[in-house]
C-alpha cells in the first residue's frame, strides 16, 4: 500500500473524480478526510471507506469560505493528528464567452477553482512545515493550456491554479513538501457529461502524486502519470530585465 499510515484531505469528494480519489487513497492505506458541501454524499463515502477498513470523516465545507476551510483543517488535525496529503480537487465550471459571461459567473468560478486551493494550501502548509512532510495534489485541467472558446473563467482559474502550484512548490523548497498539479483527462462526470473516460482514470496520477518519494518532482504538471511541460524553463531570460 502506497499511502499506509498517511492522512489525506480530499476536497470536492462528494462525487466524480474526488469521490474516486478519496476511495483510492483509502485503498492505498490512508485515513481520509472527505469534504464538499453535500453532506449526505460525504456520509455515504465515509461508509464505503470504513468498509475498506480505513478511518474516514466527513467535514462539509465550502472551499471558498476561509472559516469553512479553517474548520476542515482543524477537524482533520484534531481527529488524525496530522495532514500528509491535500488533494485540491473541488471545482466548478461555468461556460460563457468573454463578452457574454457575467461578472458573477467569473467570480464563482475563480472562488472555487483558485481561491479554494489557495485557502486550503494556506491552511495546511503550517502543519506540513511543522512535520516536514506534505504532498499537495492540485486538480488542474488541460483547459488552462487549451483555452477553448467559452471557457475563459474556467481556463483562467486553472491557469491560476497552475501558477499557485509552482509558486507554492518554490516557496517550500526547503521542506519535504511536494506540490504538483495534474490534468485528470476528459472524464465523464456531472461537470463533464461528454467525458470519454470514467472518473477512475484520474486515480493513478492522483495516487502517484500523493505518494511521491522525497526526491520526487516539485511544481510540475502531470496527465495520465506523464509529465507535461506547461511552463517551459527559460534560463536564457532574465525576468528582472
Ligand atoms: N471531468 C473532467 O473531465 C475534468 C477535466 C479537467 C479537470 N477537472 C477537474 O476535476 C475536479 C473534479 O471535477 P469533476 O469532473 O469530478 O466534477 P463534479 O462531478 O462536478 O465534482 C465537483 C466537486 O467539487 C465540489 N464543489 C463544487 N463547488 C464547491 C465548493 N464551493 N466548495 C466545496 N466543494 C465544491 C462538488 O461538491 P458539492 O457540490 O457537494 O460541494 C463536487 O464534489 C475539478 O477541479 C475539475 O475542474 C475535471
Amino acid at each position: 500500500m502506497k499511502l499506509h499510515g498517511k492522512t489525506a484531505v480530499v476536497t470536492g469528494a462528494s462525487r466524480g473524480i474526488g469521490w474516486e480519489v478519496a476511495l483510492a487513497y483509502a485503498r492505498e492505506g490512508a485515513d481520509v478526510v472527505v469534504s464538499a458541501r453535500s453532506e449526505n454524499s460525504l456520509r455515504e463515502l465515509v461508509e464505503q471507506i470504513t468498509q475498506l477498513h480505513q478511518r474516514a470523516i466527513a467535514v462539509p465545507a465550502d472551499v471558498g469560505e476561509a472559516s469553512d476551510v479553517e474548520k476542515l483543517v482543524n477537524t482533520a488535525v484534531d481527529v488524525f493528528g496530522k495532514i500528509d496529503i491535500l488533494c485540491n480537487n473541488a471545482g466548478l465550471l461555468e461556460i460563457g464567452e468573454v463578452d457574454q459571461l457575467t461578472v458573477a459567473a467569473w467570480d464563482r468560478v475563480m472562488r472555487v477553482n483558485a481561491r479554494g486551493p489557495f485557502l486550503c494550501s494556506q491552511a495546511v502548509l503550517p502543519i506540513m512545515k511543522a512535520q516536514n512532510y506534505g504532498r499537495i495534489v492540485n486538480m488542474s485541467s488541460g483547459a488552462a493550456i487549451r483555452c477553448a472558446a467559452g471557457y475563459a473563467a474556467y481556463s483562467a482559474s486553472k491557469a491560476a491554479l497552475n501558477a499557485l502550484s509552482l509558486t507554492t512548490a518554490i516557496e517550500v523548497a526547503d521542506y519535504e513538501i511536494l506540490v504538483n498539479a495534474m490534468s485528470p483527462g476528459y472524464l465523464k462526470t456531472a461537470m463533464n457529461p461528454d467525458g470519454t473516460r470514467p472518473p477512475e482514470d484520474a486515480v493513478p496520477t492522483a495516487v502517484m502524486l500523493a505518494s511521491l518519494p522525497s526526491d520526487g518532482p516539485r511544481g510540475r504538471f502531470f496527465r495520465f502519470e506523464e509529465e507535461m511541460i506547461v511552463i517551459p524553463e527559460s534560463p536564457q531570460i532574465d525576468w528582472t530585465k
